[in-house]
């Protein structure tokens, strides 16, 4: 299992950063794409593990996938030899992969999707799929649990309802405007997540003749087509990846261009950085980040859907308050499991207490290199951030779960100054 090696602290973070194409609005993209005849084109796709385990899973159900242009764009065409069966050995290791569940049913009226995998951050309730289920049985879907998947089926095309989600999901607010788009009739779907990847999904949908119209800010209507057009569409920049980079330009006093994505998208974790001290200008397409000398410390961070706080930035920004100058605190509102990175941070000297959903950062941690090990995808990108403001060798063990999200991390940290190697 490949290790990072980070030899810190980081004296001079200094350059530019180009932020690659969101993995998390590429996937229910790649996922939609079950819905077409015609062919796709997807360009500035990331090159991470989760999207090949997604076109590994295009792959097995018959879709044939071209690789065009430094493997960044992707032509998608449908083959004669279309299936409809999920295989768990494929989905295991992702979350998004029960995307690929309602597309199938809304197009090919049955499928065999196994339940899926992912970071585990919900403690023992695991990472339910209720919220799919029960909105996809209002469009018409039947289904049974049989050994781990999903046996599912409609009597013909799925037909449009009013779905007002009990709470706020990304995943299930994706499904189910990829299920609606072919169904029969209108579908009003209320109280969904509106994150931008959220928008890029039906940017992309409208883009090949989707009919949805946003019709208040959670509040979508599909009126269904009998089929989408040929497209080709470009994966906006990745929301995380951005946050995650300004996070490392604050906490260790760099000095970063970040470049390629719209700043407009992260104005709640912008302001949070501004509080800490970090020196910020904002550009069309880019984001300069200047590192304060001291950091403030805020109370109360609050995780919540967009707009608000992400949680997968939680992680990263618990590093940022470990350096803070006085006491702050972390309410995570989404997932209960979000809090594993801590323990790690304690043996690196941060001084977090937790306390039910909520973490009490010390401040004035002098973080001292140790070997740790990543829990999930952002816990691994928090303990790189540690590994870089701490004294001496940080190694981070199953750096496989950062490979899931963040693409070329090791090289574009190098670039900008940081003793990072990937040991093999
Ligand atoms: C997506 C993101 C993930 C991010 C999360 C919240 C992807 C691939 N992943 O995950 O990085 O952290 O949004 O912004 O885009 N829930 C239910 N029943 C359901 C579905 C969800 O109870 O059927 C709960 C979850 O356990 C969680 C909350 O709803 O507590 C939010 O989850 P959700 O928004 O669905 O997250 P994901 O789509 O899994």
């Amino acid at each position: 299992m490949d290790k990072f090696s980070i030899t810190g602290p980081c004296r001079v973070m200094k350059g530019e950063v180009s932020i690659s194409g969101s993995k998390n609005a590429a996937l229910p993209i790649l996922a939609a794409t079950l819905l077409f005849d015609k062919t796709v084109i997807i360009e500035n796709l990331p090159r991470v593990r989760d999207i090949d385990t997604m076109l590994n899973l295009l792959k097995s159900l018959g879709s044939n996938i071209q690789f065009l242009n430094n493997k960044k764009t992707v032509k998608i065409t449908k083959t004669k030899k279309q299936k409809q069966f999920a295989s768990y050995s494929i989905v295991k290791t992702m979350r998004a992969g029960i995307l690929v569940l309602g597309p199938l049913v809304a197009k090919y009226h049955k499928s065999i999707s196994s339940f899926p995998g992912g970071c585990v951050l919900n403690g023992n309730s695991g990472r339910p799929i209720n919220l799919h289920l029960e909105a996809l049985k209002k469009l018409g879907m039947k289904y049974e649990i049989k050994k781990g998947y999903i046996h599912a089926k409609s009597n013909g095309k799925l037909k449009g309802d009013k779905i007002n989600f009990p709470s706020i999901s990304v995943g299930a607010s994706q499904q189910l405007l990829m299920s609606a788009v072919l169904a029969k009739g209108k579908t009003l779907l209320h109280n969904l997540a509106c994150e931008p990847e959220i928008k890029d999904l039906t940017n992309f949908l409208i883009s090949a003749g989707a009919k949805i119209k946003w019709i208040g800010k959670r509040t979508c209507q599909i009126i269904g087509v009998n089929s989408l057009k040929e497209t080709k569409y470009t994966v906006m920049g990745d929301r995380i990846e951005t946050g995650t980079f300004c996070v490392a330009a604050t906490v260790a006093k760099g000095d970063l261009l970040i470049k390629n994505f719209d700043p407009k998208l992260i104005k709640t974790e912008l302001n949070l950085l501004k509080k800490v001290g970090a020196k910020i200008k904002l550009f069309k397409n880019s984001i300069h980040v200047k590192g304060p000398e001291r950091i403030k410390s805020i109370k109360n961070i609050t995780t919540k859907e967009y707009p608000g706080f992400p949680t997968d930035l939680a992680p990263q920004f618990m590093v940022l308050l470990c350096k803070a100058s006085g006491t702050s605190s972390i309410t995570e509102n989404i997932f209960q499991g979000r809090f594993l990175h801590a323990m790690e941070l304690q043996r690196l000297g941060g001084k977090i207490t937790i306390k039910n959903r909520t973490a009490k950062i010390e401040g004035n941690t002098n973080f001292i290199a140790a070997e740790v090990m990543s829990s999930d995808l952002r816990a691994s990108a928090a303990l790189v951030l540690a590994g870089i403001v701490s004294k001496g060798n940080t190694i981070v063990t199953r750096v496989y779960h950062c490979d899931r999200g963040y693409e070329n991390f090791e090289n574009k940290l190098k670039k900008i100054g940081v003793n990072i190697k990937r040991l093999k």
